[in-house]
């Protein structure tokens, strides 16, 4: 699965190698502020514990004031600082934010929205991510960082942008990009006949006589060729990647020893994180659960296995959190006391093995400033600061975790971008969202204390007792064909409604939904049937599957399907959270998953690492009063593998 392969685990050694316990620390904008300050925070940061900084993530336009002409010297004094107090930096490629010359230079490398728009500088993110100059400019600035800092004792970690996706996520419409989505289309298709079969063009007219007649899904009088907007997800996808690539070989190429990551935006549909992952040596994710949502935890601790997920169990680093208030939301409440420390064990629970915030300073102008930080604006004598330093000493007290290997869970959920790009496009039978769906699966696991691993389709299936695979609307015959011989092997499948509708191309699979997973789920869905408060139902024909849950209008609605050795569920609507449990409780037991550990209350959960010496190290939150605990744990007692215990 990872293309950096034996090369990536002794680049990550380098990474490592500058750490004795898990990483803490933050975003370190120090071209924010003068000597004074600097001075400050050298001695602040060794108050806090902090052993890595991500630096100079939107210091392109201090370090490249005008078109070629570098100033390095301001991050010089700062890398200097920064290994003499031996705080080890996360360094930015320094591209996510172009400075405004290059606007004024070149306003082709400005994003168009969909209407048409032009996007403009004065804010962030605001590149095309197909634009050939803005790669030129910000290949030139990387080498020249990569070059100079490639030997420098504080450099552990090459940090490629920043949230790719996360402004610029349908990214952009100029003509630059259409030509590019034309190239990527052809790699595709080879032909225009192919993708006129593919995209089901003869429908409305649509048919396409040469490439040039082939747009992205601009602004259009009603539905857009749900084939070519699910494409068009892919191609976003694959050029933001192609943007990072084009950073990554550069100090790949120069720094072959430095590690590379880049951080991803909180679980979004942008892009297909399970293509990205393999171009990166160590997973990193930024974190922002609301205090104000009562559903924060487990969304969070989904989020968090996802990542986890991304390159089969390797721990991988918080790279940003709030150490309170967000800026963003219409109101942002604080974190309360013991929070801040709470979030970041549950992140460290989840196989993290870093816990940075977004930012070490709080700012003084700009967007962002009453962003809360490290450093509040009133200082060290704070109540952030206070539990930040105490934060910082707790988590350098338990250096066996440092790279201590997540448990593997006996269950997992399937996650599949084409199926959620292919699925949330228009003029279906009901909106439904596939993220909701993800969410409510895991929750039932989560409210019974079950870990949960996320697998993508092509993933490592036969090391989990139960799969949960929410929503897969979009599939193709080879992936369906995976999932039947999963379940013919042994394994627990439960299915959510609206799955193995269409394949790959979003064209339905035809002789009766759903059609690759008919036999397997032993039934036929006749018709969709959405009620008028939007609540999803269906007529299901049974053909082999047993009745387990009816609608309340009668027919069956949850049915079960022994299939080889293996049994298929398949769920028709959306169980509230009580039926769910109950009903994942019974699969469960059936398949032999059990609990983290027994008799946990309500509100506490608790998640194992595994060090390399075998030692077992397990984290117990208690949400009900944000108390942690890290203990160490008992050898697990030997289970069968899945396969024994399967009929
Ligand atoms: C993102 C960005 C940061 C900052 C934070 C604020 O994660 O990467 O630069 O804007 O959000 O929450």
């Amino acid at each position: 699965m990872n293309p950096t392969g034996e090369g990536g685990s002794v680049r990550l050694d380098h990474f490592y190698d500058k750490l004795s316990s898990l990483a803490y620390g933050g975003d370190y904008n120090p071209e924010q502020w003068g000597p004074e300050t600097h001075a400050e925070d050298m001695e602040l940061m060794r108050e806090a514990g902090v052993n890595l900084v991500t630096l100079g993530i939107f210091a392109w336009a201090t370090t490249e004031p005008t078109p070629g002409a570098y100033d390095f010297t301001w991050l010089d004094a700062h890398m200097d600082r920064l290994a003499a107090a031996g705080v080890a930096v996360c360094l930015a490629t320094m591209t996510a934010s172009p400075p405004p010359w290059l606007a004024r230079l070149h306003p082709e490398t400005l994003p168009v929205m969909e209407d048409g728009t032009r996007l403009h500088p004065g804010s962030r993110q605001h590149w095309c991510p197909s634009s050939p100059v803005y790669r030129r400019y910000a290949v030139r600035l990387t080498e020249r960082l990569a070059t100079r800092y490639a030997h420098h004792p504080a450099l552990a970690l090459w940090h490629i942008g920043n949230e790719y996706g996360c402004h610029i996520s349908r990214h952009c419409h100029c003509e630059v990009s259409a030509a590019a989505f034309r190239t990527w289309l052809r790699e595709r298709y080879g032909t225009v006949d192919a993708l006129n079969e593919a995209w089901s063009t003869t429908f409305w007219s649509q048919r396409y006589s040469t490439w040039e007649e082939i747009h992205t899904p601009r602004a259009a009088p009603s539905f857009r060729n749900p084939a070519q907007r699910a494409d068009y997800w892919r191609f976003s996808s694959d050029e933001l990647l192609a943007a990072y690539l084009a950073e990554k070989e550069v100090v790949s190429r120069i720094t072959p020893h430095i590690p590379v990551t880049t951080n991803f935006v909180p679980i979004a549909k942008t892009l297909d994180l399970f293509r990205w992952a393999p171009h990166l040596d160590v997973i990193s994710y930024d974190s922002y659960p609301d205090p104000h949502d009562p559903d924060a935890a487990q969304r969070t601790a989904f989020s968090y296995d996802v990542m986890r997920g991304l390159r089969d169990g390797q721990p991988w680093l918080l790279l940003e959190q709030a150490p309170s208030a967000v800026n963003w939301r219409p109101h942002n409440g604080r974190k309360p006391p013991g929070r801040m420390r709470l979030d970041t064990w549950q992140a460290v629970a989840h196989g993290a093995d870093a816990a940075l915030f977004f930012q070490w300073r709080q700012s003084r102008g700009g967007a962002e400033k009453f962003h809360s930080a490290m450093v509040p604006h009133a200082g060290r004598e704070t109540r952030v600061f206070r539990e930040v330093t105490e934060l910082g000493a707790e988590l350098a007290a338990h250096p066996a975790l440092l790279r201590s290997t997540p448990a593997r869970a006996e269950a997992a959920l399937l996650l599949d971008w084409p199926a959620w790009w292919a699925l949330e496009t228009d003029a279906h039978p009901s909106r439904v969202d596939y993220l909701d769906g993800a969410l409510a699966y895991h929750k039932a696991l989560y409210d019974a204390s079950v870990p949960c691993d996320v697998v993508p389709l092509d993933g490592n299936l036969s090391a989990y007792r139960l799969l949960l695979v929410p929503h897969l609307y979009a599939v193709s015959q080879e992936a369906a064909a995976r999932l039947t011989e999963y379940v013919r092997d042994g394994g627990t499948l439960v299915m959510s409604y609206f799955s193995g509708i269409t394949d790959e191309h979003d064209r339905v699979h035809l002789g009766g939904y759903p059609g690759p997973f008919r036999e397997l789920l032993g039934l036929t869905v006749e018709e969709f049937d959405p009620r008028a408060d939007g609540t999803w139902a269906e007529e299901i024909r049974l053909e082999g599957a047993e009745q387990v849950v009816a609608y309340d209008w009668g027919g069956p609605a949850v049915t079960r399907h022994a299939y080889g050795d293996g049994t298929a569920w398949y769920v028709g609507l959306d169980p509230d959270p009580k039926t769910m449990r109950e009903l994942l409780d019974r699969v469960r037991a059936e398949a032999g998953v059990g609990p983290a550990a027994e008799g946990l209350p309500d509100g506490v959960r608790v998640r194992t690492r595994v060090t390399e010496a075998g030692e077992r190290i397990r984290v117990r939150l208690d949400h009900r009063d944000g108390s942690v605990a890290v203990e160490r744990a008992a050898p697990a007692v030997p289970r069968a593998a899945p396969g024994a215990l399967r009929r």
